[in-house]
């Protein structure tokens, strides 16, 4: 099973799910990308990593630029928001039943962006675990019956 999460520059948000994901289970290819070139290359933004670290979370990505390879090859590509899956869907129209906003197996957030945290404060970041943490739970719990 491979799942990929998917947000703009791929420093925050996704990385953050790749690694909230990792921590839950064992056993899924699980990996982050951006569709945006801006960061390729930088660790995860320093603010996401200590929102992360709160939670006892670890996060190790360099940001690396989406690729049609690895959408064909994916089982689940779980976006951060419906933006981004309407230029997935239309880019890729043949992977259009395997992509998912992150949100959507959640109690609480279900059909919600993971809000773009990068130009807010400290209190986004922690909003950004709270909702991914709530939603990849149940994104698991789906996965694994
Ligand atoms: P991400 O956050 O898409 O969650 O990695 C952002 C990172 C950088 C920018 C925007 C969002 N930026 O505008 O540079």
């Amino acid at each position: 099973m491979k799942v990929i999460f998917v947000c703009l520059g791929n420093i925050c948000r996704s990385p953050a799910a790749e690694a909230i994901l990792k921590s839950m289970t064992k056993g899924i290819d699980i990996s982050s990308r951006g569709i945006d070139g801006y960061h390729v290359g930088e660790a995860a933004d320093r603010r996401m990593q200590e929102a992360a670290k709160k939670r006892g979370i670890h996060i190790n990505t360099v940001a690396t630029l989406l690729k049609l390879e690895e959408m064909l090859a994916a089982d689940y590509i779980l976006v951060a928001t419906e933006k981004i899956a309407r230029h997935l869907k239309e880019r890729v129209p043949e992977c259009k039943e395997k992509i998912f906003l992150i949100s959507h197996w959640s109690e609480e957030y279900s059909g919600r962006d993971v809000p773009d945290p990068y130009y807010s404060s400290e209190e986004s970041f922690d909003f950004v675990i709270e909702m991914l943490v709530e939603s990849l739970e149940k994104f698991n719990k789906s996965i694994s019956r």
